[in-house]
């Protein structure tokens, strides 16, 4: 798989899942992500920067290379105008945890409209990791607003985080998920202060608590920063750019989505954003290297 590009399935097929993350559930590995195969938008001959809604694609591989499309697990909603899934609307950055306690499939994700005021989270859940998945609601969580986000589950505690840019991207909120995963305890903890940090993916390793974010720049790229932490409670410090050598002041020409363990290897994968021809938008998982506790990102050009 070459980084950078866009990846094709198992039928030859463009891999359509960005935003997204990989993940396994019992020994086989997942990837949801966005599905934007549609043309870009057009207003009066204008090409916009959005694909309409057409939902959460889920695909399944047995070695992270060779992947198979299960199909569009929570799709569109073309006949009702109120659903979040409206083609409309946006859908965004679609992370899937599973829940001991109920035994579901719970998937979140940024829902908005498509001038991005709205800023809702939404939750769906499923019996099973290739869907279908069934809307549960639409959230501002703890009265904050929600746009770029993701989902941590914290292995030691089994407590699970809806990860937020809120307060129009300022301050990144960790919302704590009760034992059902689809809702909120209350408990909602606060990392980078002002420091309009987007594109959340978290991941602990060795006790600690680590971050990669990026800037607030739109589908451009800019520099990620690392942050790490002994605890979620009183945020993360950023600590630096990880990324190192040609292009890693722009992430390589990506922006993190999620970041995947393999035999206690750590993989950050990244969106390479094509915004005025979407759905051709490049993938790259890149691995993560530590020194003692400094995280190094190098560019691979293969996965
Ligand atoms: C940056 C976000 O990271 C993307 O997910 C998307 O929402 C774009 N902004 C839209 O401009």
């Amino acid at each position: 798989m070459r980084n950078g590009t866009c990846w094709l399935d198992d039928q030859g097929h463009t891999i359509q899942a960005h935003g997204g993350m990989i993940t396994r559930f019992h020994e086989k590995w997942y990837w949801y992500g966005e599905n934007k195969d549609a043309d870009n938008c057009k207003v009066n001959g204008r090409l916009l920067s959005r694909v309409d809604v057409r939902g959460v694609s889920c695909y399944s591989s047995d070695d992270l290379h060779l992947w198979h499309h299960e199909g569009i697990v929570l799709p569109a909603e073309p006949t009702d105008p109120s659903s979040p899934l409206y083609p409309g609307k946006v859908c965004e950055r679609p992370k899937v945890i599973y829940c001991e306690h109920t035994g579901k499939y719970v998937m979140w994700f940024h829902s908005d409209a498509a001038d991005y005021t709205l800023a809702n989270a939404a939750c769906a859940t499923s019996d099973t990791p290739v869907g279908p998945f069934t809307l549960q609601k639409t959230v501002t969580p703890n009265r904050r607003d929600c746009r770029d986000m993701t989902l941590f589950q914290d292995e030691g505690t089994g407590m699970a985080y809806l990860i937020h840019s809120g307060d129009w991207n300022k301050t990144l909120y960790l919302s704590q998920l009760d034992e059902t995963f689809t809702d909120f305890t209350g408990v909602c903890f606060e990392a980078f202060p002002g420091q309009e940090r987007e594109a959340p993916a978290f991941f602990k390793r060795q006790g600690l608590y680590y971050s990669i974010t990026s800037g607030c720049t739109g589908w451009a790229p800019n520099s990620a920063l690392y942050a790490v932490g002994q605890h979620l409670s009183n945020g993360l410090k950023l600590i630096d750019n990880p990324c190192e050598g040609e292009g890693c002041h722009e992430t390589f020409g990506g922006q993190s989505t999620y970041i995947f363990e393999d035999q206690q290897r750590y993989y950050l994968m990244l969106d390479h954003w094509k915004p005025m021809d979407l759905r051709n938008s490049g993938y790259s998982i890149l691995p993560i290297a530590f020194e003692k506790e400094r995280m190094i990102i190098r560019w691979t050009d293969e996965f």
